[in-house]
């Protein structure tokens, strides 16, 4: 990869308040014009670990680089590439829409004859012609999303940091809003956090998940849906322990006893990426005398991996 190709770079990042170890020795990189999902349960430190990136908050060891600048250094320079949705967009209640995005754009030095176009762009896609002239306060937790959504992108920044931007939205505007970044991710890199896996499964190149502080995963949603690989699930009836002759068929990676369902014993196989041992178990059933209750594939999620990644560890001491 070259180097600017690179737009964010964690080294080693962590975080330490007190003895409550949020941040521990995180790395990974960000490609420009990519789209990384940011998982872990709560606790694990996303937040910590977006505040690093954009300059709200020191590392207490690593380093944190957007566009080759370390944020640390230089964190005005960083802050220009930057748009963020904090967790809990701190705006200013008693302030017209219209008022507060042209109070960003003023800090944000938004001026000259493309400002007043901007600002009709971003209003636009971010769905908020019709509320510009209502105080914050007033508005919805979605419209209000949407407004911290706005006022991270009046700069027209190359990097977007977002902290659980559809958290508290309902199905419709989390479909909106979904769709907004999609778009975005076309021209800008994005770091998004969430909880709602489908979310990130539908919108992003590259998913990294932490959890207590550490990374635990970085790799496409594909290969952390179950590396391409399907699960088949087996129920059968009769004497046969089966589980043996199940794991010996081709394709089959792995044998899980589920226990009993439908009067019979129930299995989950991991597949190698591309087989289908269906007929295989529908042969070795005959051939052992079972009866075969239910034969079905189904594609492993990313909930499976998400679970196996985050749960063994034990939770965060949050
Ligand atoms: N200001 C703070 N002072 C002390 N501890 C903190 C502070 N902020 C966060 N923590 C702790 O750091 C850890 C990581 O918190 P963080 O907010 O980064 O998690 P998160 O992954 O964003 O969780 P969530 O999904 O709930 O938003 C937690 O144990 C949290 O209690
Ligand atoms: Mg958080």
């Amino acid at each position: 990869m070259a180097e600017s190709q690179v737009m964010v770079e964690a080294r080693s990042l962590a975080k330490e308040y007190g003895a409550t170890r949020a941040v521990n020795d995180v790395s990974f990189q960000v490609s420009r014009g990519e789209v990384v999902g940011f998982l872990g349960p709560n606790g694990a430190g996303k937040s910590t670990t977006m505040k690093m990136l954009t300059g709200y908050l020191n590392p207490t060891a690593g380093s944190a680089l957007v566009g080759g600048t370390d944020v640390a250094d230089d964190p005005i320079a960083a802050k220009r590439m930057i748009g963020y949705l904090p967790e809990s967009a701190p705006l200013y209640e008693e302030m017209m829409v219209v008022d507060l995005l042209n109070y960003v754009a003023d800090i944000r030095g938004v001026e000259g004859p493309q400002r007043r176009e901007r600002l009709q762009t971003i209003c636009h896609r971010c769905g908020l012609d019709d509320v510009l002239g209502k105080n914050v306060g007033q508005l919805s937790k979605g419209y209000r999303q949407r407004v911290g959504l706005a006022q991270a992108m009046v700069h027209d920044p190359d990097l977007l940091i977002l902290d659980e931007p559809t958290s508290g939205l309902d199905p419709n505007q989390i479909v909106e809003i979904r769709e907004l970044i999609r778009e975005l991710g076309r021209e800008k890199t994005v770091i998004l956090s969430t909880h709602i896996l489908p979310e990130v499964q539908a919108s992003c190149d590259r998913i990294i998940i932490i959890s207590n502080g550490k990374l635990v995963a970085d790799d496409t949603p594909e290969m952390l849906s179950g590396g391409g690989g399907a699960v088949v699930r087996v129920v059968v009836k009769g004497e046969d322990s089966f589980e043996g002759t199940l794991s010996a068929l081709p394709g089959v990676l792995g044998v899980r006893a589920m226990g009993e369902e439908s009067g019979g014993r129930a299995f989950r196989l991991s597949c190698s990426p591309g087989s289908d041992p269906r007929e295989h178990v529908f042969r070795a059933a005959v051939e052992k005398g079972m009866t075969l209750i239910d034969l079905h594939r189904e594609h492993a999620s990313l909930e499976d991996t998400f679970r196996q990644l985050t749960t063994k560890e034990g939770v965060a001491d949050a």
